[in-house]
């Protein structure tokens, strides 16, 4: 038997992904822009074991085994890296230096993510990151990260981000079999230290619509969509692609924020609506425009953003960090017993992928 420990790092988009053109290769209609989070605090944690005598591929996600036989999207991250390891041993036998052919072989992959799964904390991004990276350093794959962000993007269209640390583009590609369609990094996590995320946990329950179930919903009846795919996101990847290179943190903030209300905008136009923002996801909105509108020389302190899911995370610069969390502590303080009003803050900085064998 073989097995093989990693971690990878959840990713949160500042331009939001949310529709696709090709639901089986998860091609995109946007391309995107996400910051890579610190995995010291967010992060999956994958163990993949593959055995001659294994039975069939499982898996067990937070302790609990769950039945993949229909799940797709995991089957295409077996199916591609297996394709790979078997070209590998295939050129090892040709040259006469045959190695194990673990791509005949079952996997059982167990996974933990040490956050809400399934909340709108990009669980599906990090989990399914992990597994191809697992998958990767399992079969000894030299292939390079952009090459594996495109079979990561086949178990869900936000994981192919988390391959990369720090700011990381994800271009939606023009070419049918997705070929194009992969990440690249924007910059690394040393660019913009004075950058800081801060997540607050609203709720950690299940969100009701997955992502998958409701873009397509969106893709489907939205009007305001098409205005979105073709005019202000192309414009939208732009300028902020020069505010990250710039630090430019006026233009990040107020394009993130507008980003993220397009988005639950939309989803609020698909019918029947969507709603994954709550009261308190609303509430925070409002605080954090309203200490903005405290700043002495107009400029922006902090911006938040949503994924689908009502838990906030808020990017500012470290100096405002400390007056932040006092704030959201101060008007949501924890209390367990009222999800209503519960707001648990985690700071955490922009992380690389990393490897615990
Ligand atoms: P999120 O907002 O958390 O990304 P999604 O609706 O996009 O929510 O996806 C949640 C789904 O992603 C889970 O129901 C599960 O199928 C899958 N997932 C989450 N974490 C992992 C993991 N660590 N390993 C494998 N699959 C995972
Ligand atoms: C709102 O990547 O979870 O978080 O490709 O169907 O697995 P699938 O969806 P998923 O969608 C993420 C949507 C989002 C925005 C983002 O991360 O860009
Ligand atoms: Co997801």
């Amino acid at each position: 038997m073989k097995a093989v420990t990693c971690t990878a790092p959840v990713n949160i988009a500042v331009i939001k992904y949310w529709g696709k053109r090709d639901t089986d290769l998860i091609l995109p209609t946007n391309s995107s822009i996400s910051v890579t989070l610190s995995q010291d605090i967010l992060h999956s944690k994958t163990t993949i074991s593959t055995s001659p005598e294994f039975s069939q591929d499982r898996l067990w996600l937070n302790g609990i085994e769950e039945d993949i036989t229909k799940n797709k999207r995991m089957h295409n991250c077996f199916r591609e890296t297996r394709a790979i390891r078997k070209e590998m041993e295939e050129k090892a036998e040709l040259a006469g230096s045959p190695i194990e052919k673990l791509s005949t072989y079952p996997v059982h992959v167990c996974s933990e993510n040490n956050f809400p799964t399934a909340a709108g904390l990009a669980s599906s991004a990090s989990g399914l990151a992990a597994l191809v990276y697992t998958l990767s350093q399992l079969y000894e794959l030299t292939i390079s990260t952009s090459e594996l962000s495109r079979i990561a993007r086949q178990g869900s269209g936000s994981a192919c981000r988390s391959l990369f640390g720090g700011f990381v583009a994800w271009e939606m590609g023009q070419k049918k079999d997705g070929s194009d369609s992969l990440a690249v990094q924007i910059a690394p996590e040393t660019h913009w230290p004075e950058l800081e995320a801060l997540i607050c946990v609203v709720s950690d329950a299940k969100k009701g619509t997955s992502s998958t179930a409701g873009m397509q919903s969106t893709i489907k009846t939205s009007p305001l969509m098409n205005e979105r795919i073709n005019h202000v996101v192309p414009a939208r990847m732009e300028q902020m692609t020069k505010a990250i290179l710039d630090k430019d943190f006026q233009s990040f903030a107020e394009l993130t924020m507008r980003d993220s209300n397009q988005f639950h905008a939309v989803c609020l136009d698909t019918y029947p609506p969507i709603f994954y923002l709550n009261d308190t996801s609303r509430a925070i909105m409002q605080l954090i425009h309203e200490y903005n509108a405290t700043s002495q020389d107009g400029k922006l302190k902090a911006a938040y953003t949503y994924d689908a899911g009502p838990n906030a995370v808020i990017y500012a610069p470290k100096e405002n960090m400390a007056e932040i969390i006092q704030l959201i502590g101060h008007y949501f303080p924890s209390n367990k017993e009222s999800t209503a009003f519960f707001a648990d803050p985690y700071q955490v900085v922009n992380g690389t992928l990393g490897q615990d064998f």
